[in-house]
């Protein structure tokens, strides 16, 4: 059992103090913590300005906040805080990369490699890429457990024209951990550039970014218990050294005239007009939340409550589990159908009991595809859950039975 098992963290939760919610629905978006609040209520409250431009004492104050937020959460993944960038959110992360880095460096010729488990936010914007450049897109398969096939990946890779390789860390429609390290060590031997969309795994297990050695790493803010409005492009200084802005505007330069532009330096040069000052120090906060617990603890709870909801789950006699079963190979949630009722009949049903869970492609069609299913019933699990929480699951899903069987 693990430490955080006994802790009655659902109270840390303003929104989970309400009766009779239960809330499996984190890998969508997670629940805010006081903490969280407070530190955005701070600003707004006591320390309200803008950054970076002004030299009085309001202005200060939300610069520190501001720029003391970008240092603890590019210390939180072990990566140099200017070349960690406020973006809105993970698709802007993505995009960002994919539109400056990748109409730079992509044509025709070129093979772009993304995956079978990508959320959209890591498969449109490179599809998007190379129906623009002319490079060809391909996709790692899974196999029937939506394990990536690391041969294909090699057998791509020996073409000699890979310029990119597109990978989530953790599947958000499957739970499958990807070996995001060894990935990107077959890439660089093969001399491409890898971007590792970490939108699930930043919640949920330590991720040390100089250890992982990817170029690009994205992130989305309110699935670590921050707000919504941010998210973290993390990138390779020379890369970004190199790359023109995504955007244009107000504090992404050095100097304009009508003759020259000079861009700023990092991370300014991706951080045009005014930033989303309260989100940035609220993920700071939300970053600060979950260091205080531990992401080695979180991964221990939320590993329990995935393992013990693929045990209790597997009482249903018509369910089919996506994904790993073996809890060390998977996220915190379990997606599944039942062969008796639509996957948004069971979230509808669920919900009326409380249960608070996700129905539908979950923005992962190639591998709703791949598993011949339009839709899935997903349950994600974080801090504040526990084993009662899975209980409540797994009965309201007999429910279900009963009222479809
Ligand atoms: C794996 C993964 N990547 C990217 C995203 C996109 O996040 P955002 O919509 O915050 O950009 C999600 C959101 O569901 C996700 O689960």
């Amino acid at each position: 059992m693990s430490t955080l098992a006994d802790t009655p963290l659902a109270t840390d939760f303003p929104c989970l103090r309400r009766e009779g919610i239960v809330y499996m629905d984190s890998a969508a978006t997670s629940q805010t913590p006081q903490s969280v609040i407070a530190a955005m209520d701070d600003y707004y409250e006591s320390h309200r300005g803008t950054v970076h431009r002004s030299v009085y004492a309001l202005a200060a104050e939300a610069t520190e906040l501001f720029e003391g937020a970008r240092d603890r959460i590019a210390a939180f993944v072990n990566w140099p805080a200017n070349c960690t960038i406020f973006t809105k959110n993970a698709t802007e992360a993505l995009n960002l990369v994919a539109y400056s880095w990748g109409r730079a460096n992509v044509g025709p010729g070129d093979r772009v490699v993304t995956t079978q488990l990508e959320h959209h936010s890591n498969f449109v914007p490179w599809h998007m890429l190379c129906q623009q450049t002319g490079a060809q897109l391909e996709m790692v398969e899974v196999d029937d457990e939506a394990v990536l096939d690391l041969d294909q990946l090699d057998a791509l890779l020996q073409t000699g024209t890979v310029k990119l390789v597109a990978v989530g860390h953790v599947s958000n429609a499957a739970g499958t951990i990807n070996p995001v390290q060894e990935i990107v060590r077959r890439a660089h031997g093969a001399g491409a550039v890898v971007v590792v969309d970490g939108s699930q795994a930043v919640p949920q297990m330590a991720v040390d970014l100089a250890e992982l050695d990817a170029d690009f790493y994205a992130w989305t803010g309110h699935k670590l218990y921050g707000p919504t409005g941010i998210g973290i492009l993390h990138g390779r200084k020379a890369l970004l050294d190199a790359m023109p802005p995504f955007l244009g505007g107000g504090h992404m330069i050095t100097s304009v005239s009508v003759d020259e532009i000079r861009w700023g330096q990092l991370p300014a040069k991706f951080e045009a007009g005014t930033s989303n000052i309260a989100e940035a120090i609220g993920l700071g906060a939300a970053v600060d939340f979950v260091a205080a617990l531990g992401m080695e603890s979180i991964r221990a709870h939320e590993r329990d409550l995935c393992a013990y909801a693929l045990d209790r789950l597997a009482e249903l006699p018509d369910i089919t589990v996506m994904g790993p079963l073996d809890a060390d190979l998977r996220g915190a949630l379990v997606a599944f159908t039942l062969d008796i009722a639509h996957p948004h009949d069971i979230a509808e049903i669920l919900g009326s009991s409380g249960v608070c869970v996700r129905a539908g492609h979950h923005c992962a069609q190639p591998l709703m595809q791949r598993f011949g299913v339009a839709a899935t019933t997903r349950a994600s699990f974080a801090v504040h859950n526990t084993r009662a929480d899975v209980d409540a699951l797994v009965d309201a899903l007999h429910d279900v039975r009963k009222i479809f069987g």
